[in-house]
């Protein structure tokens, strides 16, 4: 039997955006493996409600624990935003969502500039006022910007994603230039689709530091892993693909979107969510 350590971390996301996240796993903590599961066939989260979102992330968890992973990493804004509680009270892995590595991040930045703070989120993010809340805590007195960009995620599902592209341009000007003008030390991407449009979001943005939720997540599970000694061992981990990645629909689309984010071909498996 594989020791608590040698278990895959599992990571969760309505769709692609989550890629990002496992990305930067791979690269940041290259001895673990993954489990990815994508809920592409209920995408967008963030438009959702919230009773609607919480729903759908215990089941997402559901499966991942099927898998006997030893935690799951919330790889979507939507869900750390409106389900953390939730799954952290009904699993008995550690959860880590995007929110707080991001705030920690955002907030050692913004100490040592203005205090200025901007946050881009979907709709169901920004309404849940998560990131706001973890901000005030450190800091009731910061000036916070938070921001709804509901066009951003089909800009990123779409490959609308060079700063090249003038829709993208077009989109990101009408949501950010009255945010550019505040100058904010640090602006949080706190969806994670959001990281493939920071070349677009970055020329808006030019006097800010982007502040990117997934790489924040992954450096936060690897001191969670560490502090329960659940991090794997390089030697003990069999040859072979990193991640094993499964959707709840289209199996081909979200493997042929999964190139843009890991940069190689993947095969993707079906699930049917509903029975978690
Ligand atoms: N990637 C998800 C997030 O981080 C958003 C996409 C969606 O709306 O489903 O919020």
């Amino acid at each position: 039997m594989r020791s608590a350590a040698e278990r895959p971390i599992g990571v969760f996301d309505s769709g692609v955006g989550g890629l990002t996240a496992a990305y930067q796993l791979e690269r940041i903590l290259p001895a673990e493996r993954y489990v990815y599961f994508g809920d592409t066939a209920r995408l967008p989260y963030g438009t959702r409600t919230v009773d609607a979102i919480r729903k759908y992330s215990l089941q997402d968890a559901r499966f991942l624990m099927s898998k006997a992973v030893k935690a799951i990493l919330v790889a979507c804004g939507t869900a750390s935003s409106n389900a953390l509680g939730v799954l952290s009270e009904r699993l008995e892995v550690p959860i880590v969502g995007v929110i707080e590595g991001a705030v920690d991040r955002a907030y050692a930045i913004a100490q040592a500039g203005t205090g200025k703070v901007a946050i881009l989120g979907t709709a169901a993010t920004i309404q849940s006022g998560a990131f706001e809340r973890a901000l005030r805590e450190k800091d009731p007195a910061l000036r916070i910007l938070p921001r709804a960009c509901p066009m951003f995620v089909p800009l990123v599902e779409n490959g609308y994603t060079s700063p090249d592209d003038r829709v993208s341009e077009l989109i990101a000007r009408e949501y950010l230039t009255d945010i550019a003008a505040e100058r904010p030390d640090a602006v949080i991407l706190g969806c994670t689709h959001y990281p493939l449009l920071s070349g677009v979001i970055g020329n808006i943005l030019q006097d800010s530091v982007l502040v990117n939720s997934s790489i924040e997540a992954v450096l936060r599970i690897r001191d969670v892993l560490s502090e329960r000694g659940l991090n794997a061992q390089p030697d003990r981990q069999p040859a072979g693909e990193r991640g094993a990645f499964y959707v709840s629909d289209d199996t081909e689309g979200f493997a042929g979107n999964a190139r843009r984010f890991l940069g190689r071909d993947i095969t993707a498996e079906l699930v049917d969510i509903d029975r978690y």
